[in-house]
């Protein structure tokens, strides 16, 4: 039996990954670390949260106490670190907010790590969960590899590279066996509508203005979010010690050309006539130190563990709309803020 404990697993890709372990692994014991902060919503997890091996842990991973006390108590295998400030806007307004849960939170994990592993340290894992934004922007052409220079821009992308950075330290200086991936702009069902493409199908839904940043000549490279989850799950796996992967989906966006597919994709879900949710498009002041382009090489991956991408964009974007038309009710309690009242209802009682 495998204790692991998940952090951020409330949030997006999080509640994917908790969501993939709990099912595939019922030899596991799946603990669940959150804050809860806006984006860490348990209703991403209803499906699985009544399971056998798995657990919700409320917990701040800037508190280095409650950590320690946690470490103390479970004796986790491993850790599949997720938990972060995730977006660049927020990190624009807010740097510190970063700087405390994506380097102080992370620098806390795995000092816990070093205490409670102490001799041990070979058989635990510990897997911090990245993004390819460290390598900051590419020009018109080439692609991040796993051995391209760290060049972070934005707050959000520093934190991330400081973070990544402690990671190797603390493999380097005190052997702890670490994993570490670089992933490429993730999309799909349970994203907080405040990144490009849940932001974009909320606002079209609603027929709201759909803000684009500058001349929308940005470049993304976007994975569907269950593909980077199995891509964590093999590289947790399978990955030898000390390993980076970069994962992505091969699938570079600009996005004005994007969000015009999206608006293509809803005018025939909500069955408007063609042109319709495209004129709500509109030009806004550009992202400050906004990175030109991303795109991730991920054939070290696809060549050494054997993934690949399972779904084309445009399947994957409409299986998106799809899923957001379905839940209603999810999209309007994360917009109206109820859903964070689902902790004190469901759990605290408990
Ligand atoms: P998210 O914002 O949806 O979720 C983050 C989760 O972390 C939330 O549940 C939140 O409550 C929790 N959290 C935040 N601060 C915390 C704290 N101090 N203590 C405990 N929990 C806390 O983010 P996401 O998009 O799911 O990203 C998850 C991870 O993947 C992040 O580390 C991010 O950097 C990385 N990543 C994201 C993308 C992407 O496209 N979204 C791409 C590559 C890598
Ligand atoms: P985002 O989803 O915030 O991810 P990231 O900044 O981490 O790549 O943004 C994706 C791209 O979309 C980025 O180039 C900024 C742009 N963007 C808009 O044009 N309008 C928006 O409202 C948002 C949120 C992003």
């Amino acid at each position: 039996m495998k204790k692991i404990l998940i952090t951020g697993g409330a949030g997006f890709i999080g509640s994917h990954v908790v969501r993939r372990f709990v099912n595939k692994y019922p030899d596991y014991e799946i603990v669940n670390l959150d804050k809860l902060t806006y984006a860490g919503n348990l209703a991403n997890l209803t499906d699985v949260e009544a399971r056998p091996n798995y657990r919700f842990v409320k917990a701040d991973i800037t508190d280095a106490a409650e950590i320690n006390a946690l470490f103390e108590k479970e004796n986790f295998d491993a850790v599949i670190h997720l938990a972060a400030e995730s977006h660049v806007d927020r990190s624009i307004t807010d740097p510190t907010a970063f700087v405390m849960t994506n380097v102080i939170g992370t620098v806390n994990l795995l000092n816990s790590a070093r205490e409670f592993w102490k001799g041990d340290y070979a058989t635990k894992r510990f897997y911090h969960v990245s993004t390819d934004e460290v390598y900051g922007a590419l020009g018109d052409t080439g692609m991040f590899t796993e051995t391209t220079g760290y060049d972070p821009h934005s707050p959000y992308s520093a934190s991330k590279a400081s973070s990544d950075h402690f990671v190797r330290a603390y493999h380097d200086t005190y052997g702890i066996d670490v994993v570490i991936s670089n992933c490429s702009n993730n999309y799909g069902s349970h994203h907080f509508p405040e990144k490009l493409i849940p932001l974009a199908i909320n606002n079209i839904k609603n027929s709201l203005p759909v803000p684009v940043y500058g001349k929308g000549e940005n470049i993304r490279d976007w994975l569907w979010v269950e593909d980077h989850a199995r891509a964590i799950d093999v590289i947790f796996h399978e990955a030898k010690t000390g390993e980076t992967y970069n994962i992505g989906g091969h699938n570079e966006w600009k996005n004005i050309d994007l969000i015009h597919l999206l608006c293509k994709i809803m005018d025939k879900k909500l069955g408007r006539k063609e042109g319709e949710s495209a004129s709500l498009i509109t030009f806004v002041t550009d992202r400050a130190g906004h990175d030109l382009r991303y795109a991730i090489d991920s054939t070290k991956l696809q060549e050494k563990l054997n993934w690949v991408p399972s779904l084309q964009f445009e399947e994957g974007l409409e299986k998106t709309v799809e899923w957001y038309l379905d839940n209603e009710e999810w999209l309007t309690n994360v917009t109206s803020g109820n859903y964070q009242k689902y902790y004190e209802t469901q759990y605290s009682a408990r």
